[in-house]
């Protein structure tokens, strides 16, 4: 009894510490605790709450952000209410129609109170809560029927599992809103990727919808999704009165709605709203696409209804495209970190949404191929999602003659080193691992925040180490002496003191910054990380053959080659005994606890009770075992539920274990807590 009042205790304390932890990391981006020791407390409590799972409710426990099983695809939801479209408006007179058309159909003269909200770029969800826990959500696909991405809606911090207990938690309640990305998150997301080798993605939108489209609801809990809210579709026992009041409930209850909301008395407050959010707009941490408005009594909703899938009672007014139209004056490359070389279009000054932009990447040379980009050439460029300018289309018609074809250079433009482009590759690639840009590059991703944390290393600092050459490659940065620093340009004694502080505090990274720092090709902060917990240690990584490495989950032929072919080469062996002999010391990685069925095959016959069949299913695969659909001499256990089919005969004549459904659990248990 004291024992498992103290566990109880002991998993109210693991949740306070994660949900500290996790406001660290994800809002505060400041955590306290290394992903290993996260990951301790995370495994910990997952097991208290298996263990406990009678005793305690888990709705809102953090173990169920971390994502689950992935699925084989999405299964299709009926929404309780259609989740309808907008109509669009782009100007005013389009808002002053809308205004003059619902004031007809209602027979009035009298002035119509909005509300008018910033109509965010993401992607629409449904959220059901019955009794007050989070149990589907889903996209809103045709508007009739969406796809069940509850588990990766669970993963974002932002929904709240459970509603804010109040008085007035309705039985079950539909929640409308819109999953986006904020612009920091999206950068940080996008430079995650290119660390990672993974194509970044064109804007906040699309990262949002890929990330929510993921059958691997894990990789969803890595990406820094947020949610707004701002409708209730279906609800049974309770009612609302006004736009107003669903809003301001939604925020009592503990949804996200957006802070910009206002109430408009008339459709003139509406269109000076328009005005303003055009000017607030590139203020704003997240992308918008215009604002709607909507009609704030439900009552006169009601009555207005719809035509057409959009409600007569809202419309959204977009923003101009963010487009405009300048000229090429030069295409130039950069030489990044594997050599690769990205031709940017270097183009006259020009202002998009309040942005003065003068460069855009061009990507490769197919890209410019597709698009026939030439130097010289008026184009018209947008900032994608706001946040990086690219070239949307060549204007043909003004060109004159003069423009010239651009073609990637043969040599490269910082070492003079051969170009190639390997077979099967888009990127055209310096072949000198020693050339400066690559060596510089190389070393600012081992110094950068998700690598060796080593705070201080700007770019300026390691061209100017660079240039003087007091370095050549990461492992020098451990032997650089104060004497050394001091010489360098505008760098005072405390300046010099702090980065060799730094360099001294970066020694003993996790065995995964360690990795990842290591910039092997195809190896990211992801892989770095499976990389680490399968192989514990640096040494055993290095010694792994290409077969051992494919064997690990989630890594495939391409990782592995690159992976055994970095070990190999010379240069970097020499440079990790540089960094070795330095004292730099990857700490060892402890593997997570693993319930090993080790390949044991099971047969399920008969209706469970505590399981659907796919959920029995995930737990045995989850857990290393298999699941059959018939019994053989090669099956290791059958496990019966009510009314067991042939199969227990089966099982009986060929002396296989059978077990029922609370054997099965204990025995489940019994193995988790075996592990532990
Ligand atoms: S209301 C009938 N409010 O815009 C009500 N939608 O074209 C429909 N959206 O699918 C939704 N911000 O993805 C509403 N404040 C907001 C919105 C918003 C973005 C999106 C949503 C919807 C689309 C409608």
């Amino acid at each position: 009894m004291i024992e498992k009042e103290s566990t109880l205790k002991r998993i109210e304390e693991l949740r306070d510490h994660i949900t500290y932890h996790n406001r660290r990391y994800y809002q505060l981006d400041d955590p306290e605790i290394s992903d290993a020791e996260y990951d301790q407390l995370m495994t910990e409590l997952i097991q208290l709450e298996k263990q406990y799972a009678d005793d305690i409710d888990i709705a809102d426990s953090p173990t169920q952000r971390v994502g689950a099983a992935p699925l084989d695809k999405f299964d299709t939801v009926t929404h309780l209410t259609p989740m309808l479209s907008l109509a669009n408006a782009f100007s005013e007179e389009d808002l002053t129609d809308f205004n003059e058309r619902i004031k007809r159909f209602l027979g009035t003269e009298d002035d119509i109170s909005f509300v008018v909200e910033p109509k965010l770029d993401g992607v629409a969800v449904n959220l059901i809560y019955e009794n007050g826990i989070f149990t589907i959500g889903s996209t809103r696909g045709d508007g009739t029927v969406g796809e069940n991405i509850t588990q990766n809606l669970k993963t974002i911090r932002s929904i709240p599992l459970k509603i804010n207990e109040t008085e007035r938690v309705p039985r079950r309640i539909e929640i409308r809103g819109e999953v986006f990305l904020g612009i920091e998150a999206f950068k940080y997301l996008n430079r995650r990727r290119i660390n990672g080798r993974e194509p970044p993605f064109a804007n906040p939108r699309n990262a949002a919808a890929g990330s929510l489209r993921q059958l691997d609801s894990k990789i969803t809990a890595r990406r820094p999704l947020d949610i707004s809210c701002y409708a209730v579709g279906s609800s049974e026992g309770i009612t609302f009165e006004s736009q107003s009041e669903v809003l301001h409930t939604l925020a009592l209850w503990g949804f996200p709605v957006n802070p910009e909301i206002k109430q408009a008395n008339d459709i003139n407050e509406c269109i000076q709203y328009y005005h303003d959010m055009t000017l607030l707009r590139k203020e704003l941490p997240y992308e918008i696409d215009g604002v709607v408005i909507k009609v704030d009594s439900l009552d006169i909703q009601a009555r207005l209804g719809s035509v057409s899938r959009s409600p007569r009672w809202a419309i959204a007014c977009k923003f101009p495209p963010t487009q405009a139209t300048t000229t090429v004056e030069d295409i130039i490359i950069q030489v990044g970190r594997t050599g690769v070389l990205t031709p940017v279009a270097k183009m006259t000054p020009v202002r998009i949404a309040g942005v003065t932009v003068s460069s855009a990447t061009l990507h490769n040379q197919d890209e410019i191929d597709k698009k026939d980009i030439r130097i010289g050439d008026t184009v018209i460029v947008q900032r994608a999602g706001d946040v990086i300018p690219e070239v949307v289309k060549v204007i043909e018609s003004q060109r004159n003659g003069t423009e010239t074809v651009f073609k990637m250079p043969e040599t490269c433009p910082v070492c003079g080193s051969e170009v190639v482009r390997l077979t099967g590759e888009v990127a055209h690639r310096c072949i000198d691992f020693d050339c400066p840009a690559q060596i510089k590059e190389n070393i600012k991703h081992f110094a950068s925040r998700g690598a060796m944390d080593i705070e201080g290393l700007g770019d300026k600092i390691i061209s100017q180490m660079l240039d003087g050459k007091i370095i050549n490659d990461p492992a020098d940065l451990y032997y650089l002496t104060k004497e050394q620093l001091a010489g360098l340009e505008r760098m005072a004694d405390k300046s010099a003191g702090n980065l060799l502080a730094a360099l001294e505090r970066s020694k003993n990274p996790a065995l995964e910054k360690f990795i990842y720092a290591l910039g092997i090709r195809h190896v990211g902060e992801h892989v770095s990380r499976i990389l680490a917990r399968e192989f514990s240690t640096l040494d055993n990584l290095m010694k792994a053959t290409e077969e051992r490495l494919i064997s690990v989950k989630e890594i495939g032929p391409e990782v592995a080659g690159s992976v055994t072919k970095f070990f190999v080469q010379p240069a970097n062996v020499i440079m990790i005994n540089k960094l070795k002999d330095a004292g730099v010391k990857p700490q060892e990685t402890t593997p997570p606890q693993s319930f090993d069925l080790s390949g044991k095959s099971f047969v399920f016959t008969g209706t469970l009770q505590k399981f659907t069949r796919s959920k029995a299913r995930e737990i045995v695969e989850n857990l290393g075992g298999g699941v059959t659909a018939t019994v053989t001499k090669s099956t290791d256990y059958v496990i019966a539920g009510e009314s067991p089919g042939s199969k227990f005969d089966k099982a009986r004549e060929l002396n296989i274990s059978i077990l029922n459904e609370d054997e099965f659990v204990e025995f489940i248990n019994g193995l988790q807590l075996k592990n532990n």
